[in-house]
C-alpha cells in the first residue's frame, strides 16, 4: 500500500513510483511536515525537525517550551489563529465575530481508490486515498484533508473539506485546496502569464523573500495568469533537477502563491481566491474545494509536465473521448467571420469534399439577429435570414460530403440587445441602478441563479437534441464586472463567483450526460481558459485566437508546461496570417498545428489545386501521426522563448515510434552548423528516419543529434522515427 501510517511515531508516509510526502502527528496533535520530494525509505525524519527558538515568533497553549512556535513549524494545513503569521489554508469567522481557529488531530482512514468531488471536477482512478480529519475542539470545526496517490505517474491530488459541526452558522472565509511547506527558498516559480492572443507566456524568476503569486479575479482562470506553477531549482532544466509543480482543476477566480520567511523556508499553496470571497456554511453543511494536482520530480521540467500530461490525459474528465484521437476540423470563423448565408456555406462545405476533414464547425452568427458582435447573444433561435431552412440542410450537406456537424455557443453570455435580456435583465450580473460595464458589447448571465441554470439546460438542449450535432464549440468572450447577483441574500454576495462557477460545471455535467456522443471543445476569446477544470468536462480547448503559427510557437510550447498537446485546438489558418499578417510556408503551418488537436481555420474557397493537394496530404499524415500526439510522451527540445527557433518532439511509449519538429523564427546568415538533439528514444535501437538517408541509434539521435540544413524565416524540418525490427 503506496500509503502507510507508522503508530509509534504516528507518521504518514505517501508513496508514489519516485516520490514521497512524510508528516508526522505532533505535540498536541499539530501536523508537521517532514517530507516532500525525491522517493526515500520510511527513515524517522523527527531528528531533522530541530527548531530553536525565534524571537516574536509566539508559543501555541501548552507549548513545551519557548521553541515551539507554530510560526516556525511547517505544516499541512495551516490557519489563522495559533500563532503563525503567514498565509494561512483556511479563515472562518464564527457568529461572535472571532475568526481563531486551532486545528489538531483527529482520526484518519485509508479508502482504496478515490472518491467523487461532488459538484467539482477532479481526478479519478487514484490507488489510493488518505482522509485525514483535523479538529478545532473549541469550535467542533472538522477539516478533512483528502490525498489521493496516482504511484505510476508521481502524482498527488489533494482537496479540503471544511464541516461545519459547530451547532451555528458560520463564514468561510478562505479555503485553499492546498499548502505546503517546503525547508528551502531558493527556488526560481514559474508560471504561465499572457493576454487575449498571447496566452501562456513563460515566467521563470526567483524567489525572493516576501509572498509572490499569481491569480485571477476575473471569474474565470483568464489569459491572464493560468492556474499552474511550479518551484524549481535555479538550475532545473527541461532534462534534469528539482521541480515542484501545482495545477488547480478549477475555471474561476484562483490563487497560487509562494511565501518565503525569514527563516528560507517556502510555503507555497493554491486554491479558491480569497480575494471577494466569502460562503456561509450552515451548521451540518460542508465546503469542499477544487482539487489541487502535485507533483514533484528531480529529472527536470518535461518530467514534470509528463506527470502532468498523465493525470490528465488518463484521469480527467469525460471517460469516452479523453484519451481518443480528435476529428480534424474545419471551422468557419475566420473564412467567413460573421457574412455567412446558406449558399456560401454550401459552397464551402462541398468544397472540403475528398480533403480528408472530418468535421465542419459553424461558428458565431448562426442564431438570433447576429450579423456582427452587438446582439443576439442569449437567443439561440437559428437565423432564418441567413439561414431560411434552419441548420438542417447545412447538416445534410456536411453528410453528403463525409464530414460530421459542429455548432459554437456561448451560452454564458447575453446580449443587451437580445430577446432574452429584454425579458430577463435580472438575469445578467450587475447591480440594478448602478450603471455596469461591458465587454464586446454583452453581459454575463448570472449562473449563481438556479434559474439561469435550467435555462440554459433548456435552450441548448433544444438545439442539440433536433440536430445531429457531434461537436459543440463552447465560446465565452468576456469576464466578470459588476459582481452583484440579484438571486442572492446580502450576506451571499461574496459566494457569487464560485456559485457561477458550481452552475456551471452542473450545466456541463448535465450535457456531457445527456448528449453522450458531442465532442465538446472549449475557447474563451482563444485560450482564456485553458485550464484543468475546463478540460475535464471539454477535452480540448481552442489554445489562441491567435492563428499565426510563429506566435503560436510560445504559446503551445507554454501550455505544455501543464497541458497535454492534445487538448490544445490548433488550425491552419490563411497566409498573410489574419491577426500577425505574417506570410509562413504550409508546412510550417501544418507542422505546428499537427503538434495538437488538428483542424483548419481558412476559406476552402480560396484554395489553389496545389494547395488542395497540400491538405490531402497533411490530412493524410495527420492521421498517421494522431495517435503519437495523444498517447506518446511529449519532449520540449528547443525553448522559442529563449532561442530564435523551436523543436519539440512526440515518442510512443513503446518508444518504436516518434515525430519531431524544428522551426525556425528569423533565419539566420552565416549559422553553418545548427544540430538539434532528440530526447526520449531508446538509445539501443536503431531507428529509421523517413526524411533521411540511413539507420541511426537512440544514443546517436540524443547526443550527437542531427544536423539541420540553413533555413531562413519560418521555415521547418519533421522528422517522423521508426524502430527497425
Ligand atoms: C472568439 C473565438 O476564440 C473565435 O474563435 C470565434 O469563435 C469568435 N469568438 C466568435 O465570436
Amino acid at each position: 500500500m503506496p500509503i502507510t501510517f507508522v503508530p509509534e511515531t504516528q507518521t504518514f508516509y505517501l508513496d508514489t513510483d519516485n516520490t514521497s510526502a512524510i508528516f508526522r502527528v505532533y505535540d498536541q496533535g499539530y501536523i508537521l511536515t517532514e517530507y516532500w520530494g525525491k522517493r526515500i525509505h520510511h527513515a524517522d525524519l523527527t531528528r531533522l525537525q530541530k527548531v530553536y527558538a525565534s524571537g516574536f515568533s509566539p508559543n501555541y497553549p501548552g507549548a513545551v517550551d519557548r521553541s515551539w512556535s507554530l510560526d516556525l513549524i511547517p505544516t499541512e494545513y495551516p490557519v489563522y489563529g495559533g500563532g503563525d503569521y503567514r498565509s494561512p489554508a483556511v479563515q472562518v469567522q464564527f457568529p461572535d465575530g472571532s475568526r481563531l481557529l486551532d486545528l489538531k488531530y483527529h482520526s484518519h482512514r485509508v479508502l482504496e481508490g478515490k472518491p467523487e468531488l461532488p459538484g467539482l471536477p477532479h481526478l479519478d482512478g487514484a490507488d489510493c486515498t488518505l482522509e485525514l480529519t483535523l479538529c478545532d475542539d473549541y469550535s467542533g470545526l472538522e477539516v478533512v484533508l483528502s490525498y489521493s496517490l496516482f504511484e505510476k505517474i508521481d502524482i498527488i491530488a489533494r482537496s479540503a473539506r471544511i464541516c461545519n459541526k459547530t451547532g451555528a452558522p458560520l463564514k468561510v472565509t478562505r479555503a485553499l485546496s492546498a499548502s505546503i511547506d517546503l525547508p528551502r527558498a531558493d527556488f526560481d516559480m514559474m508560471g504561465l502569464y499572457g493576454a487575449h492572443i498571447r496566452e501562456r507566456q513563460l515566467d521563470r524568476t526567483p524567489l525572493r523573500h516576501g509572498i509572490q503569486s499569481v491569480e485571477s479575479r476575473r471569474g474565470a482562470s483568464s489569459h491572464q495568469h493560468n492556474p499552474f506553477a511550479a518551484l524549481v531549482s535555479r538550475e532545473t532544466t527541461e532534462f534534469s533537477g528539482d521541480a515542484y509543480g501545482a495545477a488547480l482543476i478549477y475555471s474561476g477566480n484562483f490563487v497560487i502563491s509562494a511565501e518565503v520567511d525569514s527563516f528560507d523556508t517556502t510555503r507555497f499553496q493554491l486554491g479558491i481566491n480569497p480575494f471577494d470571497f466569502s460562503w456561509k456554511l450552515e451548521d451540518g453543511e460542508e465546503f469542499v474545494t477544487p482539487e489541487a494536482v502535485m507533483t514533484y520530480t528531480d529529472q527536470g521540467l518535461n518530467r514534470m509536465s509528463q506527470n502532468f500530461h498523465n493525470a490528465f490525459r488518463h484521469h480527467l474528465g469525460h471517460t469516452r473521448i479523453r484519451n481518443k484521437v480528435r476529428p480534424i476540423v474545419i471551422n468557419n470563423w475566420e473564412a467567413t467571420y460573421f457574412d455567412f448565408d446558406e449558399e456560401k456555406l454550401f459552397d464551402i462545405i462541398d468544397c472540403c469534399k475528398g480533403l480528408g476533414i472530418d468535421t465542419f464547425v459553424l461558428d458565431d452568427g448562426w442564431f438570433g439577429k447576429r450579423y456582427n458582435d452587438v446582439c443576439s447573444l442569449g437567443d439561440w433561435v437559428v437565423n432564418k435570414d441567413k439561414l431560411p431552412h434552419g441548420l438542417d440542410p447545412i447538416i445534410e450537406r456536411c453528410e453528403q460530403n463525409g464530414m460530421s456537424f459542429g455548432l459554437w455557443f456561448e451560452p454564458e453570455m447575453v446580449s443587451e440587445d437580445s430577446d432574452l435580456y429584454r425579458a430577463h435583465p435580472e438575469w445578467a450580473i450587475h447591480k440594478e441602478g448602478r450603471p455596469f460595464c461591458t465587454g464586446r458589447c454583452q453581459l454575463v448571465l448570472d449562473l449563481a441563479n438556479p434559474e439561469v441554470l435550467e435555462y440554459l439546460k433548456k435552450a441548448l438542449s433544444d438545439v442539440l437534441a433536433n440536430h445531429r450535432i457531434s461537436y459543440v464549440k463552447w465560446d465565452m468572450n468576456r469576464h466578470i464586472t459588476d459582481a452583484y447577483s440579484s438571486a442572492l441574500p446580502a450576506d451571499r454576495q461574496p459566494e457569487i463567483y464560485h456559485r457561477y462557477m458550481l452552475n456551471l460545471y452542473a450545466l456541463l455535467d448535465y450535457l456531457n450526460k445527456r448528449f453522450p456522443d458531442v465532442a465538446f471543445e472549449g475557447c474563451s476569446g482563444g485560450g482564456g481558459r485553458f485550464d484543468a477544470g475546463m478540460l475535464y468536462y471539454m477535452p480540448q480547448t481552442w489554445t489562441s485566437d491567435d492563428s499565426d503559427a510563429i506566435e503560436r510557437l510560445k504559446i503551445q510550447y507554454g501550455t505544455s508546461f501543464a497541458y497535454p498537446p492534445q487538448c490544445m485546438t490548433a488550425h491552419i489558418s490563411a497566409s498573410p496570417n489574419h491577426q500577425m499578417g505574417r506570410v509562413t510556408p504550409y508546412d510550417t503551418r501544418a507542422r505546428v498545428a499537427m503538434s495538437a488537436s488538428f483542424g483548419y481555420e481558412l476559406n476552402p474557397l480560396h484554395l489553389t489545386d496545389e494547395e488542395r493537394e497540400e491538405i490531402k496530404n497533411q490530412t493524410a499524415r495527420y492521421k498517421k501521426i494522431a495517435p503519437l500526439v495523444t498517447e506518446g510522451d511529449f519532449y520540449r527540445l528547443i525553448s522559442p522563448f529563449d532561442r530564435n527557433c523551436c523543436a519539440w518532439m512526440f515518442v510512443s511509449p513503446d518508444k518504436r515510434r516518434a515525430v519531431a519538429v524544428y522551426v525556425q523564427k528569423l533565419g539566420v546568415p552565416a549559422w553553418p552548423r545548427n544540430l538539434v538533439y532528440l530526447a526520449g528514444l531508446n538509445p539501443d535501437a536503431r531507428y529509421r528516419i523517413e526524411e533521411m538517408d540511413g539507420e541511426f541509434y537512440g544514443d546517436e539521435l540524443m547526443h550527437a543529434g542531427i544536423a539541420l540544413p540553413w533555413m531562413g524565416d519560418f521555415q521547418s524540418a519533421s522528422f517522423t522515427l521508426e524502430q527497425i525490427d
